[in-house]
C-alpha cells in the first residue's frame, strides 16, 4: 500500500497540490491542480475503510471541456486504489450531464441519495 510521502509526490509529479486532513470520523484530501483551476475532495470514514468517497469536482469555467474534470477523477481513482480501497463512491443527479459521463468512466448506480433530491449513488470497483 503507498505512503503518504509516495502519494504526495506521485500527486505533485501529475500537477497537483494536495492537502491532507485527519479527523476523528476518518481523512479528507483536497486535491488542487496548481495553477488552482480544478480541484476534488475524497473522503474515508473510519468505519469503511474499503470505500472511498468522491465529491465537490470542480473546473473553473475558463478551462473546461479540456479534460481537466476527467484527469482529476482518473487521478482520484488512483489514488483510491493505491490506498487499498476496493470501490469509489459519488452522488451525482441523475437529471444533469454529469450522470452519464460518470457511467461512461465506469459508475454504475446502487442506491438512491435521499439527502439530495434527483441524486443517486453510484461506485466503480476499483
Ligand atoms: C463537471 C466538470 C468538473 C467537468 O469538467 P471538465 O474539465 O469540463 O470535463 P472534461 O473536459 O474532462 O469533459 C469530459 C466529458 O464530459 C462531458 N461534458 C463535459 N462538459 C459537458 C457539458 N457542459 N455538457 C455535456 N457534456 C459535457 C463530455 O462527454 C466530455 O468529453 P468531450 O469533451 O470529449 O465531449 C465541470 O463541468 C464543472 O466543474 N462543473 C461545475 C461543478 C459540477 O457540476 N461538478 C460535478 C458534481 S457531480
Amino acid at each position: 500500500m503507498i505512503t503518504t510521502k509516495e502519494l504526495k509526490r506521485s500527486l505533485k509529479e501529475k500537477g497537483f497540490i494536495p492537502h491532507f486532513e485527519c479527523e476523528s470520523w476518518g481523512s479528507s484530501i483536497l486535491i488542487m491542480r496548481k495553477d488552482g483551476k480544478a480541484f476534488c475532495r475524497m473522503y474515508r470514514y473510519t468505519d469503511d475503510p474499503k470505500t472511498v468517497y468522491f465529491s465537490s469536482l470542480s473546473v473553473d469555467e475558463s478551462v473546461r471541456r479540456r479534460a481537466l474534470g476527467t484527469k482529476i477523477l482518473k487521478a482520484a481513482e488512483e489514488i483510491a486504489a493505491s490506498s487499498g480501497a476496493k470501490a469509489l463512491c459519488l452522488s451525482a443527479d441523475r437529471t444533469q450531464w454529469m450522470h452519464a459521463w460518470y457511467q461512461r468512466s465506469g459508475f454504475v448506480d446502487f442506491a438512491d441519495n435521499r439527502d439530495a433530491e434527483n441524486s443517486v449513488w453510484m461506485q466503480k470497483a476499483l
